[in-house]
C-alpha cells in the first residue's frame, strides 16, 4: 500500500495554490515525506528496527499509519531543522518534507484573511 507520489505538482506550469484542500495534499505529501525522512532518520525513528529510541518513537514513529500524527505543532520547527541539515536527504525530498509541513500545519480553515 505504499502509493508513490508519481508526478505529482512536478510539473512545467507553477503550482496551484490549494491552501483550502489542506487534507488530501497533506496526505499525499506525508507520503512522500515519509520516503524522504526513512533513510536518515529510520534508525530512530522506525519501531521496527532494533535500532529504534523510545524517546524517538514517541515523537514520530516512520512504520505507523499516520506516522506524523505524534508530531506536536512545536516540534516541526525542530524537524525541518534536522531535515534542513541533513545531507543524507536530497532537495528534493527536503522540499517534499516542507511541502508536507506547510500543509500539515495549516488545517482548512474555511475564510482566508485577505
Ligand atoms: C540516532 C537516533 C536518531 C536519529 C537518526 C534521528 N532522531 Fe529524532 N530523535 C531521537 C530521539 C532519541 C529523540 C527524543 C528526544 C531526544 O532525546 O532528544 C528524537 C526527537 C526528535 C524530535 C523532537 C524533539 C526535537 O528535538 O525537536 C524531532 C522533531 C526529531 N527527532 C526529528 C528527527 C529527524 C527529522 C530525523 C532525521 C533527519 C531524526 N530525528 C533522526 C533520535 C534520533
Amino acid at each position: 500500500m505504499t502509493a508513490t507520489v508519481a508526478g505529482g505538482w512536478a510539473g512545467g506550469r507553477s503550482p496551484a495554490p490549494a491552501p483550502k484542500a489542506a487534507a488530501a495534499p497533506a496526505t499525499a505529501a506525508s507520503e512522500h515525506a515519509r520516503d524522504a525522512l526513512v533513510p536518515a532518520c529510520g534508525t530512530c525513528h522506525r519501531s521496527d528496527l532494533p535500532t529504534a529510541k523510545p524517546g524517538a518513537l514517541a515523537v514520530f514513529d516512520l512504520t505507523k499509519d499516520p506516522w506524523w500524527i505524534t508530531i506536536k505543532d512545536e516540534q516541526y520547527d525542530g524537524l525541518l531543522r534536522r531535515v534542513k541539515g541533513s545531507s543524507e536527504i536530497a532537495d528534493d525530498d527536503k522540499a517534499a518534507v516542507e511541502t508536507f509541513v506547510a500543509a500539515i500545519r495549516r488545517p482548512a480553515s474555511p475564510t482566508e484573511e485577505p
